[in-house]
């Protein structure tokens, strides 16, 4: 069965990290994101590099969009089987004055567009008799983070949802699990977080990367190298689950 993957948000970060992995395997790859020119670009690389992937653009909040994204992969590469929803935003402001917007938008990308792609994807999958679905979420949602509520309940729902398609799926011979980040650096959105203090509440870098017993940050490739065992053909016995790639962080 050829192996074919759609990881969303995949132009930069942790997505282009797992879209590299996957495709090192022999898995093809559609790198998508809301950012057409830097999917292009890591999908050129992985070509380069002797991989197999085309670049799709659409917002995994937007069906219509996500539907001609899907499509788009499956006449280039075949029926999607592994699916990573890793796309997603963040935003720090204190609990009581979170807007009606701001509260909307995070649950629309991060929860909502998680449920869309899946719901897209998931027919190959069944059909297929075979599918991987990992959901990149957070460790705000083990442990809470200050100013982050309207996140962290979002990657709760991503949490909840995995364990819920975990039971609804695993007879489609479909696995479905969970990898909660925490401080990976060298991301977009960790970069920007560590650089604006008052988000980062006074924690220096240094000192968050030696607060685990892992005296270190954390990589995009640490849970690229998780996502990928996790879309393994003897990875099938492990469904529902929350994968913690934290460095040993004592977390939930
Ligand atoms: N970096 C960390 O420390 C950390 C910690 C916990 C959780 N996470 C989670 O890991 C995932 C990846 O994070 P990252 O640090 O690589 O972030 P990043 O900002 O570097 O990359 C996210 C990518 O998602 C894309 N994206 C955003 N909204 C989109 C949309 N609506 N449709 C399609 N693409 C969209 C962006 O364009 C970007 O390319 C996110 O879901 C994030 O919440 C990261």
């Amino acid at each position: 069965m050829k192996k074919v993957a759609l990881v969303t948000g995949a132009a930069a970060g942790i997505g282009a990290a797992i879209a590299r992995r996957l495709a090192r395997e022999g898995i093809a790859i559609g790198v998508l994101d809301i950012l057409i020119d830097d999917a292009r670009k890591i999908a050129d690389e992985i070509v380069a590099d002797g991989g197999q992937a085309i670049a799709l653009q659409a917002s995994i909040a937007d069906r219509t969009q996500v539907n001609v994204a899907v499509q788009q992969l499956r006449d280039a590469f075949g029926p999607v089987n592994i699916l990573v929803n890793n796309a997603g935003i963040t935003g720090f402001i204190p609990f009581e004055q979170i807007t009606d917007e701001q509260w909307d938008r995070m649950m629309e990308i991060n929860l909502k567009g998680t449920f869309i792609v899946t719901q897209v994807c998931l027919q190959d999958m069944k059909d297929g008799e075979w599918g991987r679905i990992v959901n990149i979420s957070s460790s705000s949602a083990q442990t809470g983070a200050i100013n982050m509520a309207h996140y962290s309940a979002s990657k709760g729902g991503m949490v909840a949802l995995t364990r819920t398609l975990a039971q609804e799926l695993g007879g489609y011979g479909i696995t479905c699990n969970t990898i909660p980040p925490r401080f990976v650096m060298g991301t977009v959105m960790s970069e920007k977080t560590f650089a604006e203090t008052s988000i980062g509440g006074g924690v220096t870098r240094q000192a968050m990367a030696q607060s685990g017993p892992v005296r270190r940050e954390g990589r995009p490739e640490d849970i690229a190298s998780a996502a990928a065992w996790l879309c393994q053909d003897d990875a099938s016995y492990v469904t529902g689950q929350v994968i913690g790639v934290n460095g040993g962080r004592f977390i939930g």
